[in-house]
């Protein structure tokens, strides 16, 4: 597996933003599952999660609703506006993790060469997972579990990873 990039300063926290099309369903939902986990390991001086989507038509958005409601059925509080991701976010974040294929085709394209960091979501889990989180905006309730049963699968492999290559950046 590629290893993640340093932040310039040590004292700076390892920031991870979660990229999929809207920024309204899954990357928020993806940095609500994150952020708990960090609280729960009381690790929030050292990481700094935000998300962002490929698609400008909800900037400035609270999440959707309807995955606003499941994420709080599982202890999640989604606090989120909704961004445009930009090429700055692949300079100034330690991962970029993309929820799908098509989100990571476009960050590539935004990121003009800055593609180390990036990541699909699915690298953290095994081949019983989609490749893809897949998009539950057209769909029913079911979409939304679904998207939250695999945000929650791969969240604490994402999380030990960037908590070792925290390790690695310290020590130097
Ligand atoms: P997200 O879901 O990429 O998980 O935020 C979507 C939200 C909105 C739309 C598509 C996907 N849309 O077409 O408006």
């Amino acid at each position: 597996m590629k290893s993640v990039s340093k932040p310039t300063s040590e004292k700076q926290p390892f920031r991870i933003i979660c990229v999929c099309l809207g920024n309204i369903c899954r990357s928020p939902a993806a940095q609500g599952v994150l952020e708990k986990l960090i609280r729960r390991e009381s690790l929030e001086s050292q990481f700094a999660v935000d998300s962002a989507g490929t698609a400008s038509h909800h900037i400035g958005r609270s999440p959707d609703a309807r995955m606003i409601a499941a994420a709080a059925r599982r202890g999640y509080s989604l606090t989120s506006m909704a961004k445009l991701f930009a090429k700055k976010h692949s300079l100034e974040r330690q991962i970029v993790l993309a929820m799908d294929r098509e989100n990571y085709a476009e960050i590539v394209r935004i990121a003009e060469g800055n593609t180390t960091t990036i990541r699909m979501w699915s690298d953290y889990l095994d081949e019983n997972w989609p490749r893809d989180v897949p998009d539950p905006y057209y769909g029913g309730h079911a979409g939304f579990e679904y998207v939250l049963d695999m945000l929650e699968a791969a969240a604490p492999k994402i999380l030990a990873e960037c908590m070792q290559a925290r390790g690695r950046m310290d020590s130097v």
